[in-house]
């Protein structure tokens, strides 16, 4: 196969797109510790995991036999493959553009690559003369604000890098090109100085600002924002687009962050560069700003990197034109948001005030508690539809019904709609509970005619029902149960020690295993004579007579390395699988009764309605509670049985 060489920026932007945790979760089963990861080694023969993969380094290294290196890396040393060969694929698979390198077009980016570097240490200079500035008589106006008008400490002032840029027209001007002999090109492509409308000449861009230097994720200044000290517009002045700078791109003090982030698990995002200087300070070093833009998809990625569980809260002014700063600065994560993967919460803090605000006023304990209460966005929305409305008015009611229907219509994972969906039928229910299941019913058939749950059920005679809902459970069950019970059976096989595990929790649910060649494994288990004494070849034994059986059952008898690897992390492998028999379960009764609800004449059987109906509802509580405890990590799980 002929492969090119690949330009060098196609080469970064694989780098920056292919997340180190990402590829390797591939191959390997990786579990959180502290800021890394851990898991087994795939290079060596391990039964402990030694293999770290650090998300802030993006880097990988195994304790045990001292492999090492980055995404590229790995999977060059996994595969046997080539480095262009490993890029290219990586490059196909993050949708990078594929720019390839010939011979004429070298010596072209070499001098892109030093313009980089050249623009890099311009900024860095330009730092350093704004951080100079704020210590001299001119800077002392800027300084006092920081100290008393922002209430910060020289701590954050340096953590920070702030500075101030003098008044004149080209004080900078002078320091770069004059003094440090920088082109005069170079220090225009950094966003500093911009050409003269008349004659000739530049000028200073930031004059007489505040000046905060904005950093890429390691920490090198990229642009800066600078805030007037007067009543001067804009309030904020930002570099403008260059090289190294792309607003949409850049999230401010992510450089500052990424650790703290890791650390908590979750990312804070602010609209304010003071926000997030002021959440610092205070201790809250999970956050990180938006330029003042909604928040794009790539920002996004970029924060939810250093995030297990992948926590977003989003701490938007309420101020303003109502919410609107908040949804619009949702932007492009909705659709992140409806598919799950991202768990966003909105905060709006009291009183329409910032963060930075806020803190002038209360501990960082009280932000905290305001994190921790933070609505989930969906039940945000439900909050914002319902605000200032009576549903007591007919057409309130009915503008509110379909504000939830339009929302929730949106939401892809059946679960969470379903969870979202009883939510607000309780809510439409006006704390009359025997409306609840109608109003569910009105709910499914709005948002997905053609659902699992909403499916007319043609009226059948109870008998004929009864059998129904006895019947072998639908093929989409009936995937899950195959996996689910046959984790469960493998975990009892091959881990004695989980064993009462495993039969104390069946018994305490009351669960069987629904699929009948589990069943007859699970039978078969009993009737042996010896529990513990080589269990799998004694179940060998006794299938001896029926190889059909044995063909359903037998891949529980052998651990591939995926299902070895599986098998370490059991009780929290146990839990999901036995909540996610319950689940399927759980749906089926409630099936049943609703069918059977549906089938009874509301006058003629008034109690017997009454009696379904509520039964109907009851499965349906278990099932969203479920729903609730059941962790992210189920179908991630499941996905290896
Ligand atoms: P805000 O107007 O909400 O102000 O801008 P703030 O952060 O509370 O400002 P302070 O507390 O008065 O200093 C939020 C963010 O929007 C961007 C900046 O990134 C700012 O931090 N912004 C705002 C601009 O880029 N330009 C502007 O003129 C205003
Ligand atoms: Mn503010």
């Amino acid at each position: 196969m002929y492969i090119p060489r690949l330009h060098p920026n196609t080469i970064e932007e694989v780098k920056q797109r292919a997340d180190i945790v990402d590829v390797i979760s591939e191959y390997v089963v990786l579990r959180k510790r502290g800021k890394d990861f851990v898991g087994l080694c795939p290079f060596h023969d391990e039964k402990t995991p030694s293999f770290t993969v650090s998300p802030t380094k993006q880097m990988y290294y195994c304790f045990g036999c001292q492999a090492s290196g980055n995404a590229i890396k790995f999977l060059m040393d996994l595969g046997k493959r080539s480095f262009a060969e490993v890029t290219l694929d990586l490059a196909r698979r993050y949708q990078v553009p594929v720019q390839t390198l010939e011979p004429e077009q070298r010596q072209e980016l070499q001098r892109q690559i030093s313009l980089r570097e050249q623009l890099f240490e311009v900024l860095a200079s330009t730092a350093q003369f704004y951080q100079h500035a704020l210590r001299q008589s001119a800077g002392q106006k800027a300084l006092q604000y920081l100290k008393s008008d922002r209430l910060l400490k020289e701590e954050t002032i340096q953590q920070f890098g702030l500075g101030y840029a003098p008044a004149g027209w080209e004080t900078l001007y002078r320091y770069l090109v004059d003094s440090k002999h920088y082109p005069v090109q170079l220090v225009e492509k950094a966003g500093l100085i911009k050409p003269r409308k008349e004659g000739n000449g530049y000028y200073d861009v930031f004059r007489d600002r505040l000046m905060i230097p904005i950093r890429d994720i390691q920490g090198r200044v990229i642009a800066f924002g600078g805030r007037t000290l007067t009543d001067e517009q804009p309030k904020y002045l930002n570099s403008p687009e260059t090289e190294l700078f792309s607003k949409g791109k850049t999230l401010f003090a992510l450089d500052q962050a990424k650790s703290g982030i890791s650390q908590f698990d979750q990312a804070v995002v602010v609209e304010g560069y003071f926000d997030a200087i002021a959440l610092h300070a205070a201790g809250i070093n999970n956050a990180v700003a938006s330029l003042g833009t909604a928040l794009s998809l790539e920002q996004v990625k970029l924060v939810l990197r250093y995030t297990e569980s992948k926590q977003l809260v989003l701490n938007f002014d309420a101020d303003k034109a109502g919410n609107n700063a908040a949804n619009r600065a949702i932007g492009e994560i909705a659709e992140l948001a409806y598919m799950g993967e991202v768990q966003l919460k909105i905060l709006n803090i009291p009183d329409g005030k910032d963060a930075d605000e806020y803190l002038h006023s209360h501990s960082p304990e009280d932000y905290r508690e305001l994190l921790i209460n933070a609505p989930l966005w969906l039940n945000w929305q439900i909050d914002q539809i319902l605000k200032d409305r009576d549903l007591k008015q007919a057409t309130d009611f009915q503008q509110v019904t379909q504000g939830i229907v339009k929302l929730l219509k949106n939401i892809v994972n059946k679960d969470t709609q379903n969870y979202y969906i009883s939510y607000c039928a309780e809510i439409l229910s006006l704390g009359d509970s025997r409306l609840i299941p109608l109003r569910v019913e009105n709910l499914l058939t709005q948002i997905s005619p053609a659902s699992s749950y909403s499916q007319p059920v043609p009226l059948k005679r109870k008998a004929e029902i009864n059998q129904a809902s006895q019947a072998s459970p639908s093929s989409s069950e009936r995937g899950l149960l195959e996996r689910a019970e046959g984790l469960l059976l493998r975990i009892y096989l091959h881990c004695p020690e989980q064993r009462q595990t495993i039969l104390n929790a069946l018994e305490e649910r009351d669960l069987q295993f629904s699929l009948s060649h589990h069943r007859l494994l699970w039978q078969k288990i009993f009737e042996l004579p010896i529990q513990q004494v080589d269990l799998i070849s004694n179940l060998q034994d006794s299938y001896l007579e029926s190889s059909e059986d044995l063909s359903l059952i037998s891949h529980l008898f052998y651990l591939n390395e995926k299902s070895k690897k599986d098998i370490m992390r059991t009780p929290q492998v146990v839990q999901a699988a036995i909540t996610c028999i319950e689940l399927v379960m759980c749906e089926k009764r409630y099936r049943h009764f609703k069918e059977l609800w549906e089938a009874t004449d509301e006058q003629a059987e008034a109690d017997l309605y009454e009696y379904y109906g509520k039964a109907f509802l009851a499965e349906k509580l278990r099932y969203i509670k479920l729903n609730a405890q059941r962790n992210f990590s189920i179908e991630e799980v499941l996905k290896y049985a």
